[in-house]
């Protein structure tokens, strides 16, 4: 369980400037209480790390160094604010890239310094745990009531996939997680066998909706015990597809695979989550991180929860930008952990 001490003065109000560069975005934020997003600048390098079929944490760092300022820049003209109307400087801590991670702490702090702010280090995954939390854009704070406790967080990215219990104001305590691969990350390494390039998931849920997922059925992987695992599907895709070889062109076989590889990986989300949600008595379940952006596991998650006779209330980040990495779910955290 971590439980967080304020290291700041506890301000009622605050508007926090954020950085988030942990892997291929490079993401300047400004919010107001971490909910009101008065700007979410986001520079993706997808079209760069597209031409390797993933990210090169050099290549990624290079980039970062290249837009951090524009961005920072954009930030700050979008948002219409002054540095004397910012409260203090946020940024990503870890985990990330190294590289990447070292671009936006080092801006954050040179800031921190110049402009006589505090620096508030954030976890990149406690920044995904808050993305719900945040409006979006324009919307009146009275359009979303905020989340209740307690709430049953699933994280699902390219890099971490976890089950976390939200007790109360920053007591997190860590339910599950994946033994192996994060979901994300699967769904970009059968993306790239299948040749749908990088990232894999948009693509793979294009390809799926066109699919028939009764065509191949793939081991749905549940580990004994509440934790996630995600290797031996991969490995059962790459097995299928070498033994179908000749077939990669083949538009439906295409949409199959990915319909049946989808099928598998949001069945054991599902009912990983569900396990949890049925043991822990919740007010609220969010679903978050570069995974919450797929349709087809929202809705599988709705009816599943749907059919409970007290079901808890179910969110997922307003913003489809707000799903994969951006600053403003930095920000979010960063004012609720202060
Ligand atoms: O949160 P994120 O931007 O970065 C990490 O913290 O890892 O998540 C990126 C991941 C990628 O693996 C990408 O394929 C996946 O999120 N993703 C999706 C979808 N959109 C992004 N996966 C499934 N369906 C989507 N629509
Ligand atoms: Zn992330």
């Amino acid at each position: 369980m971590t439980i967080y001490i304020s290291l700041v003065p506890l301000k009622m109000h605050m508007l926090i400037l954020s950085i988030e560069t942990s892997c291929d975005e490079t993401s300047v934020a400004l919010v107001r209480d971490g909910r009101e997003v008065l700007s979410n600048i986001i520079a993706s390098q997808i079209a760069k790390h597209s031409e390797t079929g993933g990210v090169v944490p050099e290549v990624a760092a290079r980039e970062h160094m290249k837009v951090i300022m524009p961005v920072l820049r954009e930030a700050m003209k979008e948002a219409k604010v002054t540095w004397e109307d910012i409260d203090a400087i946020a940024v990503t801590k870890e985990p990330g890239l190294i590289g990447s991670l070292i671009v936006g702490r080092i801006t954050a702090a040179v800031l921190a310094f110049a402009k006589d702010k505090p620096l508030l280090e954030v976890n990149h995954i406690h920044g995904h745990i808050y993305a719900p939390w945040l409006l979006a854009e324009g919307e009146p704070a009275l359009a979303l009531p905020l989340p209740e406790y307690p709430i049953i967080v699933l994280t699902v990215s390219g890099g971490h996939n976890e089950l976390v219990l939200m007790e109360g104001p920053g007591q997190f305590k860590l339910l599950a997680e994946t033994v192996d691969d994060a979901a994300g990350e699967a769904y970009d390494k059968v993306a790239r066998l299948l040749g749908l390039g990088y990232p894999g998931g948009p693509a793979i849920e294009e390809r799926a909706k066109m699919g028939n997922p009764k065509v191949f059925k793939f081991p749905i992987a549940l580990p004994r015990g509440k934790n996630f695992s995600f290797s031996g599907l991969k490995t059962a895709v790459l097995y299928h597809l070498k033994e179908n070889e000749d077939r990669l062109n083949d538009a439906s076989f295409v949409n199959n695979t990915a319909a049946g590889f989808q099928e598998a990986i949001v069945d054991a989300l599902v009912s990983k989550l569900m396990q949890a949600v049925r043991t822990q008595k919740v007010k609220e379940v969010h679903l978050t991180g570069g995974v919450s952006a797929n349709r087809f596991l929202r809705r599988r998650i709705e009816e599943a929860l749907g059919v409970l006779s007290d079901p808890p209330l179910f969110r997922v980040p307003k913003r489809m930008s707000y799903c994969t990495d951006n600053a403003a779910m930095i920000g979010a955290a960063a004012f609720y952990l202060r």
